[in-house]
């Protein structure tokens, strides 16, 4: 009795994993001959890109303007490997701490895997011909909270490195000594990205930058009229209290810079926020001095860092 049940488990099994990947094969076929296994994982904001390429939809910062050639060396894409042009493969944003690594933001990379990530650096236009590098390992932060946005942070190593010089360039992270003199009420900071110019619209080609965007304390971001306590000790919030510029969709993992006496520092990763530049729901940003040992430590001996 108890042999023919489980036979049966078995027959019901194989029957099930047939059908489904015949279902697959048969959903693979109607699309474009890449592989199943890239079109089925990743974080939302990849699955997105990838959706979006699949139907040919082409689907911005808000209330920015260009960025100046050149301006943001430390910027990158992060795009999806398979899809050639790297404007259509864009999901998130990164920045270059070395020639080998880069930071984002944990929501962008979780569930994926190194091999479905290309990082695009070098270049304000997201077109073909620019510096392209393929990812070996990825690091997400251990205490990331996917649903309080927790540890929005994460670090990929790339197979080769970066060549570093006028367009790509390292950018330190701020240390937890100068956040305190720097990061004060209505501090000007700076976004960029090649996110939506607007909530629920489309990525750009030329990357765009918010170059005074007011530093906004924690206290105030965490008013009942604004985020009501959502904001813990490793966020920091910016944007002016009455909307209109934001960061948004496809900007996330990019960089939020403070200037300094000397050279501009890496003081937030873009992370959330309610809608796009809505008045009062300001940008919310990882809060780098948070993590410059824990960056080090993996920067240093990557398999030991995350313990
Ligand atoms: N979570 C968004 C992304 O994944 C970034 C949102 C930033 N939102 C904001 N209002 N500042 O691209």
């Amino acid at each position: 009795m108890k042999k023919s049940r489980t036979i049966y488990l078995m027959m019901g099994l194989l029957v099930f994993a047939s059908v489904s990947l015949i279902a697959e094969a048969v959903r693979a076929q109607g699309t474009v001959s890449i592989s199943q296994d890239s079109a089925l994982k990743g974080s939302k904001l990849y699955m997105e890109a990838v959706n979006n390429y699949l139907d040919k939809k082409q689907p911005k910062i808000v209330g920015g303007e260009l960025a100046p050639i050149g301006a943001y060396p430390w910027q990158v894409s992060l795009g999806v490997s398979w899809i050639a042009d790297p404007y259509s493969a864009h999901f998130c944003g990164g920045t270059v701490l070395s020639e080998r690594w880069i930071i984002t933001a944990a929501h962008c990379v979780v569930d994926t895997s190194p091999a479905r990530i290309a990082i695009t650096a070098g270049t304000n236009t997201l077109v073909a011909g620019a510096t392209r590098r393929n990812v070996k390992l990825i690091i997400v932060h251990k205490s990331y909270d996917p649903i309080k946005d927790d540890n929005d942070v994460a670090l990929m190593e790339l197979t080769d490195p970066l060549p570093t010089g006028i367009f790509i360039k390292p950018i330190p992270l701020l240390t937890p000594t100068a956040e305190s003199v720097l990061l004060i009420e209505d501090a000007p900071l700076a976004v960029t990205g090649w996110g939506a110019t607007e909530f629920g619209g489309n990525k750009v080609r030329d990357l765009r930058h918010l170059n005074k965007l007011p530093f906004v304390p924690t206290l105030t971001c965490n008013d009942v009229s604004a985020y009501n306590g959502r904001i813990t000790e490793n966020m920091i919030c910016a944007g002016p209290r009455l909307g209109g510029k934001d960061s948004c969709q496809g900007d996330s993992g990019g960089p939020l810079t403070v200037e300094t006496a000397t050279t501009p520092k890496l003081a937030g990763i873009v992370s959330w926020g309610e809608k796009c530049a809505e008045p009062d729901k300001v940008g919310v940003y990882t809060r780098v001095t948070r993590y410059v040992d824990w960056v080090n430590r993996c920067l240093n001996n990557a398999a030991s860092c995350n313990q």
